[in-house]
């Protein structure tokens, strides 16, 4: 890539993008969910001593934007990403970096596929990481929210092995996310780092749940 002024131009650029196309979202994927990506993401970089810092910092930053989740479908949120890149100006390579990151990092129910670089593998574990502990609750139940499904409904069962449609459309609740998604994230971090941090979250989730079911079932 270019000269370290000119990285940090474009560096500064995507953020100012990123602030005014997800700065005050309400499901838990803000502009302060993308910094928090970026910071640990350049954090596992540096415990592993590998990757490029350029590019990790580059897709953390996007790593949102053409989110099926939070475009019209997944095809408008990727034509939105391509015409940005477009604008920056950026080389072909390094384009295909990132999309190459962005494309191959999301959970989407948990299909386990190898990923194909290790800053693929940093910035899905910044994301990941986000997603669990204090923050990782919050951001279950904004989300839950927003989507209109319940805290948390008993009868409902918890789902093993969704497609990508269940996942994203079938019924659940904000509590039921954590055994099917949150909890399992703290086993498939990539990175040392990460997954030294996940240990302590893994553990606050765990307590959060005991105690909410004790406040449930009206326990003295
Ligand atoms: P993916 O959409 O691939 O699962 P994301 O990292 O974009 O991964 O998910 C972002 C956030 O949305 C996470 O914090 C996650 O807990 C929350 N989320 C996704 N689906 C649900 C759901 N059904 N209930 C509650 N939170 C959810
Ligand atoms: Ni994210």
């Amino acid at each position: 890539m270019k000269g370290s002024a000119v990285v940090e131009k474009v560096i500064a650029e995507i953020e100012r993008y990123v602030k005014k196309e997800m700065g005050e979202d309400p499901t838990g994927h803000d502009w302060h969910h993308v910094d928090r990506v970026r910071k640990n993401a350049l954090l596992f970089a540096d415990g592993e001593a590998a990757g490029d810092r350029n590019i990790i910092e580059m897709a953390a930053l996007l790593h949102d934007i053409p989110d099926e989740k939070l475009n019209k479908s997944a095809e408008a949120g990727r034509k939105k990403l391509d015409e940005f890149l477009d604008r920056l100006g950026l080389e072909h390579t390094t384009k295909q970096k990132i999309n190459e990151i962005v494309y191959s990092i999301s959970f989407k129910g948990g299909n386990g596929a190898e990923l194909p670089s290790i800053e693929a593998k940093i910035v899905q574990d910044a994301d990941r990481l986000d997603a669990i502990g204090a923050i990782g609750i919050a951001r279950a139940f904004a989300y839950g929210g927003k989507k209109g499904q319940q805290i948390h409904a008993p009868n409902l069962g918890i789902r093993e092995n969704m497609t990508l449609d269940e996942y994203r459309n079938g019924k659940s609740s904000s509590i039921n996310h954590f055994y099917e998604k949150l909890l399992k994230l703290k086993g498939l971090m990539n990175t040392e780092t990460a997954i030294k941090m996940a240990e302590e979250r893994q553990l606050f989730m765990e307590a959060f749940l005991t105690q909410f079911e004790r406040e449930w079932d009206c326990l003295l």
